[in-house]
């Protein structure tokens, strides 16, 4: 068999990862797809930069979209991040030139995913996004094989670690939201723009992809009611816990009535109850369907282990030749009703 050859744009935390494992795991991910998985070419801004790691073996573009373009890349694996430029064009430019892709670029998807499905399905090419909601907890794996013959009813959970540490945070240090925002910022937790994650931005993009999924519809991130975490007060924190309760930005996706309601808000949830109990950076997904009932997954959702695991798993069921498409032509639109201040059961 002929080895699957990846082309990787993106070399920071995720990407290093992806190339530590395929150097660390050759032999394991060559007997459990049964195919050689190799680097072809790698490209990132700096080619200078010490990234601990050795990249000699693999060509070099500057380029993204020239890597996205090789005769050697079967597979664009894009991990730069950005909904607009390098990625958006890299990722058409492998679609265009029939190759398949493999992202965890949630902002990416979240706005232009339909329109690259689209593309990538009348090339008869897949995307693959595992990494791209939750790190490293398989979730789209799960929404998509395990629970494929459930009618989902609601999907919902905590999506982004660093609002969940600073909230979990607020509580045990009695710290202030500033001060812990910019203790966030010291840790290397927050996104190169802050306010994707603590306004519930980087979240939507998430909840915005997992509803897609879960109810077949188009993702519509312009649709998600969004409400981020810089309001949240120590006494808002203090009220909550003397009712039993914890303060979470939670997304939750479901049916109403009048359509798919989608919203990423903080929300009071039990302080006993499986959400409640979330510390830290750990993010977790709830998903309720009408056999299963109710199935939670909890686990780490970045960093450069977990988001590579991610990552890779997707690259496997490429090799394997399991090339299932998970939005796009079947994606129906449900009416989208308004975002609602429902309570929480
Ligand atoms: P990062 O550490 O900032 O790395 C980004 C990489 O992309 C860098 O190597 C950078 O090059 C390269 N790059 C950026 N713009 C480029 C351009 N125009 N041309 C060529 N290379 C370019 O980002 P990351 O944390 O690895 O995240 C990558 C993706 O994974 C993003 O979509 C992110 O949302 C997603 N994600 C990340 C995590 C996480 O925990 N970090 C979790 C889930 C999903 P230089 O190094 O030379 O600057
Ligand atoms: N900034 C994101 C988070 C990274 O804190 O969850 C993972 O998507």
């Amino acid at each position: 068999t002929q080895p699957l050859r990846l082309g990787i744009a993106g070399l920071g935390t995720v990407g290093i990862g992806v190339v530590k494992i395929i150097r660390r795991q050759a032999a394991l991910l060559e007997a459990r797809t049964g195919r050689t998985v190799t680097i072809s070419a790698v490209s990132a801004r700096d080619s200078s930069k010490d990234r601990g790691v050795s990249l000699t073996d693999y060509a070099w573009e500057t380029d993204p979209v020239a890597l996205a373009k090789r005769d050697d890349v079967d597979v664009f694996v894009e991990l730069m991040g950005g909904h607009e430029g390098a990625a958006k064009e890299a990722t058409e430019a492998a679609l265009a030139t029939g190759k398949d892709v493999v992202t965890a670029n949630k902002a990416l998807l979240a706005i232009h995913g339909q329109a690259l499905a689209e593309q990538a399905e009348a090339a008869g090419r897949v995307i693959r996004f595992e990494a791209a909601v939750a790190g490293g907890i398989p979730v789209i794996k799960s929404l998509t094989e395990g629970l494929a013959g459930n009618d989902i009813t609601r999907v919902m959970g905590v999506m982004n670690g660093t609002c969940n540490y600073i909230l979990t945070q607020m509580e045990a240090t009695g710290q202030g939201y500033n001060a812990l925002f910019e203790e966030c910022g010291r840790l290397g937790y927050l996104e190169a723009n802050p306010n994707l994650d603590v306004g519930g931005i980087d979240a939507g993009h998430k909840l915005a992809i997992l509803s897609s999924i879960a109810f077949g519809t188009k993702p519509a991130f312009n649709n998600v009611h969004l409400e981020g975490i810089q309001r949240i007060t120590l006494e808002d924190i203090r009220a909550a816990a003397d009712m039993g309760y914890r303060i979470k930005l939670l997304g939750v996706a479901q049916r109403t009535g009048r359509g798919l309601e989608q919203r990423m808000t903080p929300c009071l949830v039990p302080a006993q109850s499986p959400l409640g109990q979330l510390e830290g950076g750990t993010n977790m997904v709830v998903i309720e369907g009408d056999a299963v009932e109710q199935v939670v997954l909890r686990g780490p959702g970045a960093g450069e282990g977990p988001t590579a695991s991610a990552v890779l798993g997707d690259i496997c069921d490429l090799a394997r030749g399991l090339r299932i498409a998970t939005f796009g032509q079947a994606a129906t639109t449900l009416q989208e009703a308004p975002a609602a201040q429902t309570a929480l059961p």
